[in-house]
């Protein structure tokens, strides 16, 4: 069987979590689904696992392999192995959610290949405890997610929100594709554990998330790039805040905001946010699509 599950960028982030194990979040969180991802196919095999990446077969010892491995022993059936291919089409662990789009897709292809038959909202809780962001993909468009308060996380799923906008997009600028320093899971709980500015976080989020509901509602796109950059800096503010600090941008990503900014000043409507990594994630309305490839010639973008 084979099942695709679509990258999302968080326009709301979410960073820290109540509950490790289960990926139970602190806060609601609000994104958007790009229109690529990631494809698992997934067969029975005989006596042992096998995991491929990109057609590149993945050590048993391998983090990918360990990782992948550690989620469908929760939940495949005793004494069977899998063969599992994921391809991506993004960089993986490059802080472009390819975590997000592997678990939603895995656990997509494992409904079918076990034939559970359970819903959308079901296959967001199992994901979840995959990666946190990939309850988030297993819908296309913009999607919320609850950050639940049971203990079990059987109130902690995503599900889509009622927008249609077909012009708003999200492209990629890439500088850097290279493994993040360190992942979100340990940046996160360092984050909770360290920051002094952690205890603001939850409010910011409940704030910005209000304004952002009604922003897509209305359909305002300065209001979605306003709030969308101002949740993501101050996310990344908290974890500079951390000890020892969390600083996931180069130098390159900063001149990348300035220019962002300078853009804007000169009429150009664009916006960007940025997680666990040195990229910027573009907002923009399709329109606009053509004159960025054309004010920014040498970046690397990647625009849908
Ligand atoms: O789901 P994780 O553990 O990959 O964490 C995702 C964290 C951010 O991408 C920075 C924010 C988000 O909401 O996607």
């Amino acid at each position: 069987v084979s099942a695709f599950a679509p990258t999302n960028i968080a326009l709301i982030k979410y960073w820290g979590k109540r509950n490790q194990e289960l990926n139970l979040p602190i806060t609601n969180s609000l994104s958007f689904a790009l229109p690529v991802g990631t494809t698992t196919s997934l067969s029975s095999h005989q006596d042992h696992d096998v995991v491929t990446l990109n057609g590149t077969l993945q050590g048993h010892d391998s983090a990918f392999t360990k990782r992948l491995v550690n989620f469908v022993n929760k939940f495949r059936p005793h004494n069977s192995f899998l063969k599992i291919d994921t391809v991506n089409q993004i960089p993986t662990a490059a802080g472009l959610a390819s975590s997000a789009s592997g678990f939603a897709a895995l656990t997509l292809a494992m409904n079918e290949l076990f034939n559970w038959k359970r819903s959308p909202h079901e296959l967001s809780i199992i994901a979840r405890q995959g990666s946190g962001s990939a309850c988030r993909s297993l819908f296309s468009g913009f999607v919320e997610w609850h950050k639940g308060s049971q203990d079990n996380g059987e109130d902690s799923f995503a599900e889509p929100l009622n927008i249609l906008w077909p012009e708003f997009k999200m492209g990629l600028w890439i500088f850097s594709e290279k493994e993040k320093p360190i992942d979100s899971r340990k940046a996160m709980q360092q984050t909770v554990a360290t920051s002094p500015l952690f205890s603001a976080w939850p409010e910011i989020v409940a704030s910005d998330l209000a304004k952002m509901r009604q922003a897509l509602i209305e359909h305002n796109f300065s209001q979605v790039g306003e709030i969308a950059e101002h949740n993501a800096l101050s996310m990344h503010a908290m974890m500079m805040g951390a000890t020892p600090p969390i600083l996931y941008w180069l130098k390159e990503s900063v001149e990348a905001m300035h220019q962002v900014w300078r853009l804007r000043k000169t009429g150009v409507e664009v916006y960007f946010t940025m997680d666990a990594g040195p990229n910027l994630k573009l907002i923009y309305l399709e329109e606009t699509k053509p004159l960025l490839q054309r004010l920014l010639p040498h970046a690397n973008l990647i625009l849908f």
